[in-house]
């Protein structure tokens, strides 16, 4: 069932995709593709590999998860050979997403992967579980979301940049804006919401190896709503709203409040792959009762006109 849609100047068969994460290992991001998503974004890669953090790093409460990855990755050297390959087997547009404390290692990230020419890279300015070399969330900065953004412009060729925010700001707005001033082909919003912490009453202790986690799925989905909503009356540029999205009216109210595509991320672990085609389904039967011949003429259709 498609939906076609525009961005970056080229046409994905659907709004839908698999958010960065969600799926560790590179490999298994055929998933996705076989669940029928428009795109997809890679895990974040940083310059070394990372083990992450101790184990157990997600967890479960009654409206989402708490995760504490730590970015666990190959590094660049083997993500690469591992991207490349993947690539050369799926039909499907991939975004591949960096991660970096420093501005040399993003700069390194970017120019190495353009090469590769995904869709777009998505560089997440916004991981709760990892501190920038001032021990601050890049993205809650909007000199930092500026500077990186820009770097990373002039690597990355003629390849689309997607700057990823964190929610945990009260001036997202401005800093989407200081993204887009810089080149940012895109934002996408939101990663977890920082930080979350689940104690086991038997046990007495903190559930995650680490102790606190970002927290995902159906529980944030009103602030993802309202972040997006925020950045949409900011900037131009494109959004990929992303936020505790499980069901076709969360997607349509994500659309309105002015995204251009949607990530499903932990409502994959809820429901299983099969919530892709539910979600379109269940757009494309609005669409058809609404008399909305493209789902463009949805984005943004909360704002006051
Ligand atoms: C287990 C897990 C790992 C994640 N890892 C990443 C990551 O490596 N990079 C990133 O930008 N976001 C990461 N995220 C955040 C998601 O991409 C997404 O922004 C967030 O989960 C909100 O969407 P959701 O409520 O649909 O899951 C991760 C989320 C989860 C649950």
């Amino acid at each position: 069932m498609d939906i076609p849609i525009d961005i970056f100047g080229k046409k994905l068969k659907n709004p839908l995709f698999l958010p960065s994460g969600i799926i560790n290992d590179i490999p298994n991001h055929s998933m996705a593709v076989k669940a029928g998503v428009g795109s997809l974004v890679l895990k974040s890669i940083t310059v070394d590999p990372r083990e992450g953090n101790p184990i157990p790093r997600i967890a479960k409460y009654d409206s989402g998860f708490i995760n504490s990855v730590g970015l666990r990755n190959p590094g660049l050297t083997e993500a690469k050979k591992q991207i490349k390959l993947f690539l050369e087997k799926t039909n499907t547009p991939v975004i591949i997403s960096v991660f970096a404390v420093k501005a040399d290692d993003f700069q390194r990230l970017v120019y190495e992967f353009s090469e590769l020419c995904p869709l777009a890279i998505e560089l997440n300015l916004s991981c709760p579980n990892v501190s920038d070399e001032f021990g601050e969330i890049l993205a809650n900065k909007a000199d930092s979301s500026y500077k990186i953004t820009k770097l990373a412009k002039k690597q990355a060729k003629n390849i689309p940049v997607i700057s990823k925010l964190s929610p945990n700001t009260d001036n997202i707005g401005e800093i989407a804006k200081a993204c887009e001033q810089a080149g940012a082909d895109a934002v996408a919003a939101i990663n977890t919401v920082s930080q979350g912490m689940i104690i086991d009453i038997n046990k007495k202790r903190p559930v995650l190896g680490n102790g606190k986690g970002g927290v995902s799925g159906t529980g944030i989905k009103p602030i993802a709503v309202a972040k997006v909503y925020e950045i949409y009356e900011a900037v131009k540029i494109p959004i990929l709203g992303i936020g505790g999205i499980s069901t076709w009216q969360d997607a349509v109210e994500m659309i309105m409040a002015g995204a251009s595509l949607i990530g499903i991320g932990s409502a994959v672990y809820e429901k299983g792959w099969n919530v892709y085609k539910d979600i379109l389904f269940g757009i494309k039967t609005y669409m058809e009762k609404t008399n909305i011949s493209q789902i463009k003429n949805l984005i943004g259709a909360a704002h006051e006109k």
